[in-house]
């Protein structure tokens, strides 16, 4: 399908980035992956990736020095490292708030965050905090919706911002929901979980704070009156096949039973497999069954770190299987 709409833009590219080619495409998608995440159409737009939408969020806020930005340890990377460039940049302070695993439930994402917030030094100035809804090692779910609650209870002016590159088409997206509780801002992958190509993503935002956010990129149809969604539906002459072809990533899903009956296949499954490695190597999985992703994760007691990349290296190499090693229990010796 994405190969049939860049056939479309090769073969008429005037006609396809004016109005009436991947924009009509593109305006019909938008209120279906709405429907999924449970938002309005008007508050989502399109990302190449949730990286961009990271950046988007953290680099269009007005940072002052010495705010705060509030990271947990197991964010994803871009997090910190936009951050660190953040601190550069705007002398914001970062404070992260230490979450181990294995985790037991919710309380072990809960608990040190309310720890955090209690002991970050008044007057407090936290203007984003920002949490993953399905992290991506170790994986877990988060109780999202608490933790906005919680940060908003303590700083009603602090923003939340979700990082759910690994929600959509992994677990429900109830962004009605989730706004009531405090969030943001929410930034999702299209080719993780839902199938869709490379080069695919959305950002949902509540209209209290659409109007600060840009792009990471601002293109030439990007003035400074400009509206929300057109700020970001066009960000230069690049290939927009992968938004459009989100559409037959919903309509494959459809065909293959629809949301309900596709998340609760895999995760069913992931649990089923998580258990039985946990068994056969004589351990625990990481995070109990209940806020379990589909991502299979069980500990595995090595005495030797160098025996991970071993294991995963022939993991790959036979079976195409991904395989990513972290440590647990890091004070003792068997750190693999
Ligand atoms: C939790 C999390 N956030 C963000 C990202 C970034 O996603 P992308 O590379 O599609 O921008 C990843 C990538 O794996 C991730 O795991």
């Amino acid at each position: 399908m994405q190969n049939r709409f860049i056939d479309e833009q090769e073969a008429q590219p005037t006609a396809w980035f004016a109005s009436g080619g991947y924009q009509k495409v593109i305006s019909e998608v938008r209120p279906r992956l709405a429907e999924m995440m449970g938002a309005n159409a008007t508050d989502v737009v399109f990302l190449d990736d949730a990286s961009s939408g990271l950046n988007a969020v953290l680099r269009s806020l007005p940072w002052q020095p010495r705010d705060v930005l509030l990271l947990t340890t197991a964010a994803y990377a871009v997090l910190p490292n936009t951050g660190a460039w953040l601190k550069r940049r705007y002398n914001i302070q970062i404070v992260q708030v230490e979450v181990s695993f294995p985790a037991s439930g919710p309380e072990s994402f809960l608990d040190p965050l309310e720890q955090t917030l209690r002991q970050l030094p008044r007057p407090c100035r936290l203007r984003l905090a920002v949490f993953d809804h399905v992290s991506s090692y170790p994986p877990a779910i988060l109780p999202v919706s608490r933790l906005a609650k919680m940060v908003k209870a303590w700083f009603p002016d602090a923003l939340v911002l979700l990082d759910g590159a690994h929600a959509l088409g992994q677990v429900p997206i109830e962004l009605g929901q989730l706004e009531q509780a405090g969030v943001d801002a929410y930034v999702t992958d299209g080719h993780k979980w839902l199938m869709a190509p490379k080069g695919s993503g959305a950002l949902w935002a509540s209209r209290s704070v659409q109007d600060i956010l840009e792009p990471a990129i601002i293109s030439s149809d990007n003035s400074p009156e400009t509206t929300f969604q057109k700020r970001f539906d066009y960000i230069g002459t690049r290939d927009y096949s992968s938004w459009c072809a989100m559409g037959a990533a919903l309509d494959f899903r459809r065909m293959l039973g629809g949301e309900v009956r596709l998340q609760r296949y895999t995760s069913e499954l992931a649990k089923w497999a998580g258990q039985m490695m946990a068994e056969a190597f004589g351990t625990e999985t990481v995070v109990p069954v209940s806020i379990c992703s589909k991502f299979i994760e069980s500990e595995i007691s090595l005495t030797d770190p160098a025996c991970a990349g071993f294991i995963a290296e022939g993991l790959i190499q036979n079976y195409s299987m991904l395989v990513i090693s972290f440590g647990l229990h890091t004070n003792s010796s068997t750190d693999a």
